[in-house]
């Protein structure tokens, strides 16, 4: 589905990314949620974006161009407590200036950890997006850490907790980088998001 995925550019400044000429997905999440990992099992590349065991490995808009017509980014994780308070409020800047001003952006997805309950921070950074008009979708990470039925109930605990703000509730995915489950659905997704 995915022919052929190459690394752009990295960079710290949203003025310069690749020219807004193609449609734009991101990823976006908490640190360590397998951002760049579920960008590696999409594009079938292990290596294309660099991953880690330990939290806060991303730190730069990181650009990759997909079948020449589309681009995919990887983004710096938000909410790793151990990093500094100026760090974290440099990076908390660099996505948001992006996230606000990137204008193909045509979709952002959010990432959550399937095995934990709907953290603040997540509730938080969805209602920022929602408050500023941003298109997202969520895709929840890591679901072969969980079995069938407890990743049913995760996801349903998930939903109650949005409906609650949101009357019109946004896609939610699951994924798992490693056994390569929703890869199919998230490509089919972008697709029809790419031609609409
Ligand atoms: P930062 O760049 O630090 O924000 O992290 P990230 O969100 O890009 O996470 P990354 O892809 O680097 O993965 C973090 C850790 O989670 C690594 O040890 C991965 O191997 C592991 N991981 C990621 N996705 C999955 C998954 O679907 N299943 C399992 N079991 N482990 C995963
Ligand atoms: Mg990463």
């Amino acid at each position: 589905m995915i022919k052929q995925a190459r690394f752009l550019i990295s960079n710290t400044d949203v003025s310069k990314c690749p020219p807004p000429d193609r449609p734009e997905y991101a990823f976006i999440g908490r640190s360590n949620v397998g951002k760049s990992s579920l960008i590696n099992m999409l594009t079938g590349q292990k290596n294309l974006a660099k991953i880690s065991t330990l939290p806060g490995k991303t730190q730069l808009i990181n650009h990759f161009i997909i079948d020449e017509t589309w681009y995919l980014v990887d983004l710096p994780g938000y909410g790793y407590a151990k990093l500094s308070v100026s760090v974290k409020e440099k990076f908390q800047k660099l996505i948001s200036k992006y996230i606000l001003n990137r204008e193909n952006l045509y979709c952002l997805f959010v990432l959550i950890d399937i095995r934990h309950e709907p953290q603040k921070i997540d509730v938080e950074f969805i209602t920022w997006l929602g408050e500023n008009h941003i298109p997202f979708a969520i895709i929840f990470t890591k679901a072969d850490k969980l079995g069938k039925v407890s990743v049913e109930k995760n996801r349903a605990a998930y939903i109650q907790e949005l409906s609650k703000i949101w009357e019109e509730l946004p896609p939610i995915l699951v994924s798992s980088s490693l056994n390569g489950t929703g890869r199919e659905e998230i490509i089919s997704f972008i697709e029809n998001v790419n031609v609409s």
